[in-house]
């Protein structure tokens, strides 16, 4: 996800003083993210990574301890960028998850020091987490570029604020999570209890690893939870740095546990594990169903799911044309394209469709690929060679399903995982590319006539993640809105995302929300307690 607004001002002063000049469709241009001309100082220092890290942890993370896998089994992590082997980490997979979840448990006993706290002190650890975050910026940033080949400027300004407020946001709640009274027949007062489920599994991917991490644990937390988290295979280094700050914040042993592993061997060992009370997945939809299916065939624990997407993004003729243009651009090639609510299909008002493809080639060609470490250079290589098939695959198909190939159609002509910024015109709904997620620096772009006919295509799909809308009609912008099957509707905006808003799908998109005062209901069980009114001294 793009977390425009999270952007903030340091954020947009990366495409300027990035020397991005060059590079107008880089994927910090959102319009609403104007540079703040009072501020010069700040303006013109920015943020390098750090030149030769090493890699310092590369445990399994159980009861605030580093631990060796039970197997002896280690796993590789490879930098992107070059293919090369950053490190090997410990492999975790069933006999670590059961010994992680029995510390989760342990540690979310009634009377243990975890749920002896004062919710305040809750929110504390969290503030104290994000200061830790905050002073390991760099270091984390760096981290994240080199595992997941994400650019470092964003990382360093997208990611890592989003994960800071993220933190401190759900800090904020810690101690703000109230039951209510109830008015029931006169011999009896209720009350509720909003309390936490137990021991949070949650299962991330590789596409914004820290922020990821951040978000499920910030929400997990906040209630009163305990976690055993599973990073992605491709990324599993910011999460460890993270445990490494959770034990300096000081959460109590075994509150949160960190266990890199595979998906099919860890994932699916704490998805079907019988005290693990929760479980929170995003990836994608195919594993959803198998997350969903674990549950039902293990303990029904609660689960909630942020899968993949193919939003729609809807441009009326009487928009603001070249922002538009722009903002449908890092829509979909906002991190390599690897987002799951990336606008990947972008429909365009017939009077303006060919002024509009014209003018997003434009911008795709300008895109600066390259080392994502290097100031400047706004795509990175793709996350593995799977994603990288995946995507000259569905290129593939789009040229031999008679889609006009406006620019790019294939590897970038250097060494690794780069693909050309590429735009599809003339995209019928029937074509592969309109219908399945590509993950990729893809765009398909469609033409239509009217408001019911585009409301319909929109819809037609089994996905429901998100969708766009640019006019400048205030009733055509709420007509598209209400009728628009999707979880989040941007308006004259994409991507404009914040810790308070609420994300997550219709349909196939997936289950539950994250983020905003919505996400606490997918972390608590509410409790009625009903006492009866004794009568005698009436
Ligand atoms: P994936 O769904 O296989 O991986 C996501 C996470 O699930 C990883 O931590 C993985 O280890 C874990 N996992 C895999 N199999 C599992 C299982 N059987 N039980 C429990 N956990 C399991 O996604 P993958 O293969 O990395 O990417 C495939 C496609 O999924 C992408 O091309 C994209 O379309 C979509 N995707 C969507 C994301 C989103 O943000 N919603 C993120 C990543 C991928
Ligand atoms: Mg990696």
């Amino acid at each position: 996800m793009g977390v425009g607004s999270a952007l903030g001002k340091q954020s947009s002063s990366v495409g300027k003083q990035g020397n991005m000049s060059s590079s107008p469709g880089n994927t910090q241009s959102h319009a609403d993210l104007k540079l703040d001309d009072g501020d010069t100082e700040t303006k013109h220092i920015l943020p390098m990574p750090i030149s030769n890290l090493e890699v310092q942890y590369t445990k399994i993370f159980i009861d605030n301890e580093w631990h060796e896998s039970c197997s002896g089994r280690k796993m590789p992590v490879y930098n992107p960028t070059t293919g090369e082997l950053l490190c090997e980490v410990e492999e975790a997979d069933t006999e670590d998850v059961d010994k992680a979840v029995s510390r989760a448990r342990a540690a979310f006993q009634l009377g243990s020091p975890w749920r002896r706290m004062d919710a305040s002190d809750r929110g504390q650890l969290l503030n104290k987490l994000a200061d830790l975050v905050e002073r390991d910026r760099l270091r984390l940033a760096t981290l994240e570029a080199l595992d997941s080949g994400k650019v470092f400027l964003m990382a360093y300004f997208v990611d890592l604020l989003a994960t800071i407020k993220s933190l401190r946001y759900y800090g904020g709640w810690a101690d703000k999570i109230h039951g209510k009274t109830i008015p029931v027949d006169g011999e009896y007062f209720t009350y509720t209890r909003h309390e936490p489920i137990g021991v949070c599994g949650q299962i991330i991917p590789w596409n914004f690893p820290l922020m990821m991490f951040a978000w499920k644990i910030s929400q997990a937390l906040c209630c009163g939870n305990t976690i055993v988290i599973k990073p992605a295979e491709q990324t599993p280094l910011t999460a460890l740095h993270m445990a490494h700050l959770i034990k300096e914040a000081g959460f109590p042993p075994g509150v949160v546990n960190v266990l890199p592993g595979y998906g099919p061997t860890a994932g699916r060992a704490i998805a079907q594990h019988m005290d693990v009370d929760k479980i929170a997945f995003t990836g994608s939809t195919a594993v959803g169903k198998l997350i969903q299916q674990a549950a039902g065939g293990s303990n029904l624990k609660r689960v909630t799911l942020e899968l993949g997407g193919k939003s729609p993004n809807i441009i009326f003729a009487d928009c603001d044309l070249e922002y538009a243009v722009e903002q449908a651009h890092s829509g979909v090639f906002f991190h390599q394209g690897q987002c799951c609510l990336a606008g990947s299909r972008v429909f365009v008002e017939d009077s303006i469709y060919d002024e509009f493809v014209y003018r997003s080639v434009e911008k795709a060609r300008k895109k600066v690929l390259g080392n994502p470490l290097v100031p400047g250079v706004d795509q990175g290589p793709q996350i593995d060679q799977k994603q990288f098939d995946k995507i000259l695959d569905l290129i593939e198909s789009g040229k031999k399903d008679g889609a006009t190939l406006e620019c790019g159609g294939g590897p970038w002509d250097q060494k690794g995982l780069y693909i050309q910024p590429t735009v599809f015109s003339n995209v019928t709904d029937d074509m592969r590319i309109a219908k399945e997620e590509i993950f990729g620096p893809v765009q398909q772009i469609m033409r239509f006539h009217s408001v019911q006919e585009v409301i319909q295509r929109a819809n037609s799909t089994h996905y429901g993640l998100v969708a766009g809308v640019f006019t400048n009609n205030i009733d055509k912008a709420l007509t598209v809105s209400s009728a628009l099957q999707a979880g989040t509707v941007w308006i004259n905006c994409y991507a404009a995302m914040s810790s308070q808003c609420p994300f997550g799908g219709f349909k196939m998109s997936g289950n539950g929300r994250e983020l905003g005062e919505y996400a606490l209901q997918e972390y608590t069980e509410v409790k009625a307690v009903t006492i009866k009114i004794s009568q005698k001294n009436s």
